[in-house]
């Protein structure tokens, strides 16, 4: 059915007009005032609210075997959540282990998403082993339509991997035209803080991120910057938690290494006291790295103000508290790491960020979308509000007032890290390739809308 989105206050990451928007088929066909809905069109009345391209998450675990669990979610319950918090399009990181096939890892990971997924997906390769059949099935990969490598720093024995194989697949990347993603920690110095601390008698939870300061974080960051110089590769740094790290991402920048910067809503908004909670209420907030002093979220909203970070993503990775947070009770090294924030990011962003006056309207977009999409090659197709984009839609109700509740959320985990926390605005209705999917935070769409979306490498 063709889609007339009508009086809205349209807002891209460089633009911002008053216009209807009209979509048939599975795109944006018309853009201008006062647009006729032929017969047989739904309509839906924006009158007060913004209408921004559907937001994409650039660092989401949807299937993730990690630490002796699984990640709740499943693509049918991550999917819906994603979409109420009016993320359309996911990036998630298949992360087959050492021991298994690259190729058999994108398989694996494809069939869970296929056919299950309510919103368009893609992932980034992990290369967690780097051997002749590796890149064999590396190249296969990229042919199949993924243009971007993920690496662990951290991790050894599960997905890092060593320098060698970092040097490798950064130059495999490097002629492929693929950028490479990367968690930066050093895992040497993680692993002996942990046993010094432990040997200490040190095992709540305050204490993991004691055993990742921002130096181990810094070191993993001035790593990879080497190796991306070394090897021309372009770098993208996930989830980016601190001063120290960014100061040296862009003094590589400044000396020429092609490096773009995700920083995470986590953040953003919360800080290292969370994880110091009494009771294992800290095991809520336990993700690597780990949450920082406070001083260091205005450098990361100011760095996303001044375009210095290029991206917002969740790392969304829920355990629950119950049956596996609780698995560190008497160890915080075995708590899995992760905090589930895949269906707050936007609502987050605009009540902490925008409302706030750290960033307006076109940053939000930019850094939670249309960025997203320049950098993995998604865009024109996402992140635009432009004849010819897919109709990815939400239309955000800015005077919408409520509470962030696991009560109510739709990510598959029993707490939310937001618990009680109040809520300005909100998306209203999200509509994927013109199909609506989300009315007034109600899931209302086709459970398997969602498909893959192929991307070539566009940096040869
Ligand atoms: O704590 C985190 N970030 N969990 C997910 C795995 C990762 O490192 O991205
Ligand atoms: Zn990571
Ligand atoms: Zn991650």
């Amino acid at each position: 059915m063709p889609l007339l989105i009508k009086n809205g206050e349209i807002v891209t990451a460089d633009s911002r007009a008053r216009a209807d928007i009209f979509c048939e088929g599975e795109t944006i066909t018309r853009i201008g005032a006062g647009l006729e809905a032929p017969p047989g069109t739904r309509v839906i009345d924006a009158s007060g609210k913004y209408v921004f391209p559907g937001f994409i998450d650039p660092h989401v675990h949807i299937t993730l075997p990690f630490m002796g669990t699984l990640a709740k979610d499943t693509y049918e319950t991550g999917s819906r959540a994603a979409l109420v918090g009016g993320t359309t399009t996911l990036i998630e990181m298949c992360c087959p282990s050492r021991s298994e096939d690259a190729l058999a890892g994108f398989e694996h990971w494809m069939a869970q998403a296929a056919g299950r997924s309510a919103c368009d997906f893609t992932f980034h390769m992990g290369a967690t082993r780097f051997d002749a059949k590796a890149e064999s099935e590396l190249r296969e990969i990229v042919r199949r339509g993924i243009s971007s490598f993920k690496v662990f720093l951290a991790y050894k024995g599960a997905f890092g991997i060593d320098d060698t194989e970092l040097y490798r697949t950064l130059a495999l990347a490097r002629e492929l035209g693929v950028v490479v993603t990367a968690h930066c920690e050093n895992e040497t110095l993680v692993a002996e803080r942990q046993k010094e601390l432990l040997a200490a008698g040190k095992t709540d939870p305050g204490q993991h991120h004691e055993s990742r300061p921002p130096a181990v974080e810094a070191e993993g960051v001035h790593h990879l910057m080497t190796f991306a110089e070394m090897t021309g590769a372009h770098a993208y740094i996930v989830h980016l938690s601190c001063k120290r790290a960014l100061d040296e991402a862009l003094a590589a920048r400044r000396r020429g290494v092609r490096v773009s910067i995700e920083t995470l809503i986590q953040y953003l908004v919360l800080d290292k006291t969370f994880a110091e909670r009494p009771g294992f209420e800290g095991a809520k907030y336990v993700m690597s790295p780990p949450l920082r002093d406070k001083s260091n979220q205005a450098v990361l909203w100011n760095g996303l103000r001044d375009g210095f970070i290029q991206t917002v993503a969740t790392d969304h990775a829920p355990f629950d508290f119950e049956g596996q947070k609780r698995m560190g009770a008497a160890d915080f090294t075995k708590i899995p790491n992760g905090i589930p924030s895949l269906e707050e990011r936007i609502n987050l962003m605009y009540t902490c960020g925008v409302l706030a006056g750290r960033i307006d309207l076109h940053t939000l977009v930019n850094v939670a979308s249309t960025q997203v999409a320049k950098t993995f090659d998604l865009f024109p197709r996402k992140g635009a509000i432009q004849p010819g984009a897919d109709a990815d839609l939400v239309v955000f109700d800015p005077d919408y007032r409520g509470f962030i509740s696991s009560k109510t959320h739709h990510m598959n985990v029993d707490y939310s890290a937001f618990e009680g926390w109040k809520i300005m605005g909100r998306p209203s209705a999200v509509t994927v390739r013109g199909e609506l999917a989300v009315l007034d935070g109600r899931f209302v769409g086709a459970p398997d809308r969602g498909r893959f979306l192929k991307r070539a490498p566009s940096r040869a």
